[in-house]
């Protein structure tokens, strides 16, 4: 995709963007969830938990952020849905099948032991679907997400989880900047973050050496149960 010069806030303070991507809703837009219970893995404040919500039979979100869950309950409410419920526990420790899901879906929160609890908790042919942080994400801070896949990466934990992958595409954007205050201002809800994880320095070595891009880049995968 060519490089987009854009000064559109798509990303919140936590580098996650402001909506979900509609492209991977319409992955799951034929998928019929009425009846069905959702697993929602790592839901932070339940964006994709309460989206679903009004198209499922139940809707759990798993994360463990308690500050997290509580404004995704309080989001529940205010929304009306009383067919979601959100549960405190780690999503690479606990297993799923007590929750009895239908369907396991995750938004930027995935890796290999979230497969395999995916994996292990649904029947054959049930759906997984989520959104991970592509590899190159962010490429100009040198440093991976602990969520980032590849596409082989991807396919090689899923098919190792049992499932089999009926789309995996990549959605990119590369910001392109006219000067280092306009890539820095792009940035501006990522300092915080970065400054504690060491991306904040490469970034600035990066303008530094005459870079002026941003890239964003997700995986977008629907997979099933074999
Ligand atoms: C980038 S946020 C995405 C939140 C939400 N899915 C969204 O798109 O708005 C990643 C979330 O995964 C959660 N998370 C990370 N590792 C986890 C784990 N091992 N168990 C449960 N939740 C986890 C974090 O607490 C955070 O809420």
């Amino acid at each position: 995709m060519a490089p987009s010069r854009g000064d559109r806030p798509t990303v919140g303070r936590e580098g996650v963007p402001t909506a979900i991507s509609p492209a991977f809703l319409m992955l799951l837009a034929d998928e019929d969830l009425a009846g069905r219970t959702v697993l929602d893995v790592g839901t932070g404040r339940g964006r994709l938990a309460l989206a679903l919500a009004p198209r499922s039979g139940r809707v759990v979100g798993i994360d463990r952020d308690e500050v997290a869950l509580t404004d995704a309950r309080r989001a529940a409410a205010a929304a009306g849905l009383t067919n979601v419920e959100f549960v405190g526990l780690d999503a690479e420790v606990g297993e799923y099948g007590g929750l009895e899901p239908d369907a396991v879906v995750a938004h930027l929160c995935m890796s290999s032991a979230i497969a395999e609890r995916a994996g292990r908790a649904l029947t054959r042919g049930a759906p997984f679907a989520f959104v991970a942080f592509h590899a190159d994400q962010w490429r100009e801070t040198g440093r991976r997400s602990r969520f980032a896949w590849n596409e082989d990466e991807a396919r090689v934990a899923l098919e190792g989880a049992a499932f089999r992958v009926e789309h995996l595409s990549v959605e990119r954007d590369v910001q392109a900047f006219g000067s280092v205050e306009e890539a820095l201002a792009a940035a501006i809800g990522l300092e915080e973050k970065w400054r504690a994880d060491g991306r904040w320095f490469r970034y600035i070595k990066f303008l530094e050496e005459g870079g002026r891009t941003l890239t964003r880049a997700h995986l977008h995968v629907r997979a099933r149960k074999a």
